[in-house]
């Protein structure tokens, strides 16, 4: 479904120098498949997801879905096939919680009927009543439900691929928890193709089927929680996981 193929990204410095962002990553994430990308701030992860959706184009190498080289199609495509949660929400502060959750079936020329509906669909679906919820400012609302916002308008035009950017990141512990069951029932219910970024390695291997690790743009490892555990590709795989897990008790 998803397959990256030798990519890298570099970005140029002030001083016209090089970043290598992301350096010869190749993933393949198949049909209904979760995959969690997860590695130190500045890995490369955040840069990987936009080369899905095509936000960022890769240096060097190629991304296709379905088989389909993300360069050859249209950004309205891509736009209804891959639906994106951004780091740190990105909502809308001026419009409603309703409008930034419509806002890409707006665009898309749905009947006003029709968007109300699917909004309040969705605002059910993550667990924010309309009636309380849909008239309100982002402001309004408490950081785990802007990202539940943030959820549900990635879901609007029903994308069979889901990227999520942290979607639970700087969140206390309790409502984290409550925040990922909602989103493995949520994975169950609709079968998506969905790559989550996270820092939390217990989060990753919770929440997915396989996990990659990205060190400095290098993808170090991909695989289950037992295949990290139990065959860990070098010592610094080894050693990430021994302090992920020491700093989290
Ligand atoms: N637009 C840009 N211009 C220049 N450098 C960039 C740009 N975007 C990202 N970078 C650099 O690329 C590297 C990877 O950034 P990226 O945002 O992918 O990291 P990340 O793994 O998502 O980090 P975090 O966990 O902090 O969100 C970093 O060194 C970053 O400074
Ligand atoms: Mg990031």
């Amino acid at each position: 479904m998803i397959e990256l193929d030798r990519v890298s990204k570099s970005f140029e410095d002030d001083a016209g120098g090089e970043i290598p962002a992301v350096a010869d990553v190749s993933l393949r994430v198949g049909a209904g498949e979760t995959l969690a990308l997860i590695g130190t701030s500045g890995s490369g992860k955040t840069t990987i997801l936009k080369m899905i959706n095509r936000l960022v184009e890769p240096t060097a190498g190629s991304v296709r879905l379905d088989g389909d080289d993300v360069r050859d199609s249209d950004p309205v495509r891509l736009r209804r096939g891959v639906g994106y949660v951004v780091q740190r929400g990105g909502l809308f502060p001026h419009l409603t919680v309703a409008r930034n959750v419509g806002l890409l079936a707006e665009l898309e020329g749905w009947a006003r009927p029709d968007v109300e509906r699917r909004v309040a669909e969705l605002l059910e679906l993550v667990n924010l009543p309309p009636a309380t919820y849909a008239d309100r400012r982002p402001s309004s609302l408490s950081g785990g439900e802007r990202q539940r916002v943030g959820v549900a308008r990635a879901l609007v035009l029903d994308p069979p691929i889901v990227l999520l950017d942290e979607p639970f990141g700087a969140l206390d512990p309790i409502t984290r928890g409550q925040l990922q069951q909602e989103f493995q029932d949520l994975k169950r219910r609709l079968g998506k193709t969905v790559v989550i970024v996270t820092h939390d390695m217990a989060e990753a291997f919770a929440l997915a089927d396989r996990t990659a690790l990205l060190d400095s743009g290098r993808l170090l490892q991909v695989g289950s929680e037992a295949d990290f555990r139990e065959r860990p590709a070098n010592d610094f795989v080894a050693g990430f996981l021994t302090e992920h897990f020491r700093s989290a008790t």
